[in-house]
């Protein structure tokens, strides 16, 4: 499978947030993906439901939706109900995360589970068979525009073989500080899906850009 490449809208302009979708929708990006934050797993707010309402009516790709949130489980018919495709919680925020994983999967969504930079690979040995998306942050996860962390691609060699090893179908998405100088090695490593938020639109031609990260 080639890789995807699914834009960050929480880089987009809210203040004509549908021109950006409608690039995303005519360019070569694979998904949107849609960053949930709520001021307490993370220390910043983002958008919630009527925004997530609002990318859905005109998105005409699937809707990757990171939730860095406590208490996903809590939410999860809601983002069905609100148009998410795939829905993403973090290994952080779950108590009982074979639990959420079969509850998101059971809502008839594909199941990501995000892990952050501290967090081993090692803690996913016992559920990464019922995972169809790993989404590795190689930022901590709040903020938009940060440095990439460079003990992610040990990471992802790491996973990949963890996946190898399991027989998992599960993805390996890649988010936080993606950008033109490291997405050809993250892809070498074994990434699946680059997130790309910052690189995308503070570039002067988003949808070339877009078109970068997919060569
Ligand atoms: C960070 C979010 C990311 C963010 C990535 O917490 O999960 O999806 O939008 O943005 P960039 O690509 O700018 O690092
Ligand atoms: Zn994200």
């Amino acid at each position: 499978m080639s890789h995807l490449v699914a834009p960050s809208v929480l880089s987009a302009n809210f203040a004509n947030l549908e021109a950006d979708l409608e690039m995303i929708n005519n360019s070569e990006a694979d998904w949107f993906h849609v960053d949930v934050m709520d001021g307490v797993f993370v220390p910043n707010i983002s958008f919630g439901f009527p925004v997530i309402k609002a990318i859905k009516k005109i998105a005409k790709k699937p809707l990757d939706v990171h939730l860095m949130i406590v208490n996903p489980d809590q939410y999860a018919q809601t983002f069905k109900d609100f148009g998410a495709d795939i829905l993403t919680v973090h290994y952080e925020a779950c108590h009982h995360l074979h639990r959420s994983i079969q509850n998101i999967k059971n809502l008839g969504m594909k199941a990501g589970v995000a892990i952050n930079p501290h967090t081993s690979i090692n803690l996913l040995e016992d559920t990464i068979a019922d995972i169809d998306l790993v989404c590795l942050m190689s930022v901590n996860p709040g903020f938009g525009g940060q440095k990439f962390i460079e003990n992610s691609f040990e990471k992802i060699k790491k996973l990949k073989a963890l996946i190898t090893q399991k027989n998992s179908k599960a993805l390996i998405e890649i988010d936080g500080g993606v950008d033109l100088t490291n997405y050809q090695k993250l892809i070498d490593c074994g990434a699946d899906v680059l997130v790309a938020g910052n690189t995308v639109f503070s570039s002067k031609n988003p949808s070339e850009t877009i078109k970068l990260l997919k060569k």
